[in-house]
């Protein structure tokens, strides 16, 4: 008799995190892993931030500290200077009492509350529009949240690898109000091109006149310019323009703390009143999801942002974080240009954040796969912080042979 499993079908493997698989696998010395993002310190090692050791230590050493369940929406104090540090202490949201945080699983978390509260609570049919260039996974989400398949919007100038800002408010002046629009707060991924501030105050003009809802995904506040004030400036823009608003946040790649998966949403309304109604059903979502969210990933961050000089210490470690990212893209840029590497490689410095898109073809980057053992996602995005001054001029030469021997095709 056959199992009732035999006939399920085997899922493709993720975009992003099957490459980790395929990497590990890999036994050949050279292999150099651009696929996930994540930071590596210039030996190429994972690295846990001093302040976050420290904390987590002092966490150890607490005897009253507890294993005892957080509620639905997570640690109070967390969410708090969670919201303060993305829309601002000053927020007028946050004056207003407009504002409702949940801690949730990360970034993934926070998008996948939220749009399962958006299907639930606004409308099922409600469509959602994506870059055309987007992190693989928000295509996954937003179906699993039971919405409708991601609509698009045009994002990227392919000519200029800059944002097509013209193309991009075409497409969202056609959407329908009440539309979800997921914009990237800042290091946009995968293509490392925001909208200079210019372009960010005409999104929110055709925002506004269409009557959008802007969900802002930020996994990369203090990633893309080193300072996270200057990287929350896109959300504390829409915020303060008194739109109804959805925001992500992730402390993944900012405080080191990726396995630990701490992120919250903050539901921001245009005007207060709805907030405890929200709460709850924010709850019961969560509650039937996975009951509550853990506790040590919130408490280590809780303490870093609600104690002056952790928190500095901390902006000194994205300030460090985000140097060593830019030297990557500096030397990498130098190589190809001595290279001589057919094409114009000025977007390797001028994209910020954690990723360059190259411009390579997924045939050219299935090419340097195969002969140099060098991953990347197959749109030719490439983890900056996964190159070190050891593999740099390896991976430029692979590229030039990549670029030389592989006929575009995409
Ligand atoms: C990435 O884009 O590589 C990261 O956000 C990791 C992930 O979960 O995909």
């Amino acid at each position: 008799m056959s199992s009732i499993f035999s006939s399920v079908p085997t899922a493709p493997p993720d975009a992003i995190l099957g490459l980790t698989a395929q990497f590990r696998a890999d036994p050949d010395p050279r292999k150099v892993n651009l696929g996930v993002g994540a930071f590596r310190t210039s030996s190429n090692k994972p690295y846990v931030l001093p302040v976050v050791r420290r904390v987590e230590q002092q966490l150890a050493d607490d005897p009253s500290a507890t294993h005892e369940y957080l509620p639905q929406d997570g640690l109070q104090s967390f969410c708090d200077a969670s919201a303060r540090l993305i829309l601002g202490a000053d927020s007028p949201a946050l004056a207003d009492g407009r504002v409702t945080t949940v801690q949730a699983l990360s970034g993934t978390g926070a998008l996948r509350v939220g749009f399962a509260f958006v299907a639930n609570f606004i409308s099922s049919s409600t469509s959602v529009y994506v870059p055309k260039q987007t992190w693989s996974n928000h295509r996954n989400v937003i179906p699993a949240a039971g919405l409708p398949r991601a609509l698009e919007y045009r994002y990227l100038d392919p000519r200029t690898g800059a944002v097509d800002i013209a193309a991009l408010v075409e497409d969202l002046d056609k959407a329908p109000a009440g539309s979800i629009i997921l914009l990237h707060g800042c290091a946009h991924n995968p293509t490392g091109a925001d909208p200079t501030q210019p372009q960010w105050l005409q999104i929110l003009d055709v925002v506004k006149r269409r009557k959008l809802v802007p969900f802002f995904d930020n996994a990369y506040q203090g990633f893309a310019s080193g300072s996270l004030e200057t990287d929350a400036w896109s959300v504390r823009t829409f915020v303060a323009a008194g739109l109804d608003m959805l925001v992500a946040q992730s402390y993944a790649k900012n405080m080191g703390m990726y396995g630990e998966r701490v992120g919250a949403l903050s539901v921001v309304a245009s005007s207060a009143g709805a907030e405890d109604a929200v709460r709850s059903q924010l709850k019961a979502t969560i509650r039937a999801m996975y009951s509550s969210p853990p506790k040590h990933g919130a408490m280590v961050a809780a303490a870093i942002l609600g104690d002056e000089k952790l928190f500095a210490e901390w902006e000194g470690e994205l300030v460090k974080m985000s140097a060593r990212i830019m030297d990557m893209r500096v030397k990498l840029k130098a190589a190809l240009e001595k290279n001589a590497t057919p094409g114009n490689w000025d977007r390797i410095t001028s994209q910020i954040g954690m990723f360059s898109y190259t411009g390579l073809t997924s045939q050219q980057v299935t090419f340097m796969r195969e002969k140099y053992h060098v991953y990347m996602t197959a749109n030719g995005r490439i983890s900056m912080a996964g190159l070190t001054d050891d593999t740099v001029q390896y991976v430029a030469d692979a590229m030039k042979d990549a670029v030389e021997s592989v006929v575009k095709q995409d």
